[in-house]
């Protein structure tokens, strides 16, 4: 895992965006892996400069969002297919039946989170799947005790979910209890994977998943068994870990064997 620490959430999504960009030139059919939440703001914002102020071409990206809730129609303000929409596929040019979402209407819930499952598979798989953390350490709507090898479903969320997630509500309502989401092993399943986590609210997640024991109580410290994975964090978010130093040495060393062309 890297674990690269920057001075602020607008310096992650200039990194991370870049990633995504450097990704796309080299590959124009990109499959990505898309998440919500406050987090990713900044880079599908900077994603949505790329498009307006320099043409960067979408049309040939698909995306697969990893998790929306049940029972809310996309057209609810606080729908993830409404999210993406404001903030990055109504300013790109991704073409609409490249869009995916887990689904949560209908009937035969279950045979069609397998088809999610193999549509991204025909597709080749994730090429990036960008991440948030929650402060219980969930990745998509995978919470605690979530399998570590599950794939696309249903998921009852926590109380602390319903709770960190109330702020996007107004006062009165509270999300939905039920969310479809990519399982912990489709999330594995990605061949690169750009996790960001800001604020102080995600430090005890941010060191049980880079630092702690592999565990269903800590979803994400299964990104542990994944060979290409990088945490972007905030000093805020990184305060709890123990081996910042090393992590910062690694970097380092990379960025020299990267300019001497062994990297
Ligand atoms: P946030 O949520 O980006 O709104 O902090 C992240 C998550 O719960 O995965």
């Amino acid at each position: 895992m890297k674990v690269i620490v920057l001075d602020s959430r607008e310096e992650a999504a200039v990194t991370v965006s870049d990633e995504i960009l450097v990704a796309l030139r080299q590959k124009p059919d990109l499959v990505l892996g898309l998440a919500t939440g406050s987090t990713p703001t900044g880079v599908y914002a900077r994603l949505v400069q790329a498009h307006v102020n320099e043409g960067v071409d979408f049309s040939r990206v698909s995306t697969f969002n990893l998790d929306e809730y049940l029972g809310l129609p996309a057209s609810h303000a606080c729908s993830y297919r409404h999210f993406m929409k404001v903030h990055l596929f109504d300013h790109i040019n991704v073409r609409p039946e490249n869009i995916h979402f887990p689904p949560t209407e209908g009937e035969q819930l279950v045979a069609r989170c397998a088809e999610y499952e193999q549509s991204i598979d025909r597709l080749g798989g994730i090429d990036i799947q960008l991440l948030g953390i929650g402060s219980n350490g969930h990745i998509g709507f995978n919470e605690p005790t979530s399998s570590l090898a599950s794939r696309t479903r249903i998921k009852t969320l926590t109380e602390k979910t319903l709770k960190d997630n109330s702020r996007f509500y107004v006062s009165g309502d509270s999300p939905p209890r039920l969310a479809s989401t990519m399982g912990i092993g489709t999330i594995l399943g990605a061949k690169h994977i750009l996790l960001q986590a800001f604020g102080e609210r995600k430090a005890n997640a941010v060191q049980a998943a880079i630092e702690g024991a592999v565990s269903a109580l800590w979803p994400a410290s299964a990104l542990q068994l994944h060979a290409n994975t990088s945490f972007y964090l905030d000093r805020e978010s990184a305060s709890g870990l123990t081996m910042l130093d090393y992590y910062q040495s690694t970097n380092e060393n990379d960025r020299e064997l990267r300019r001497r062309g062994l990297l």
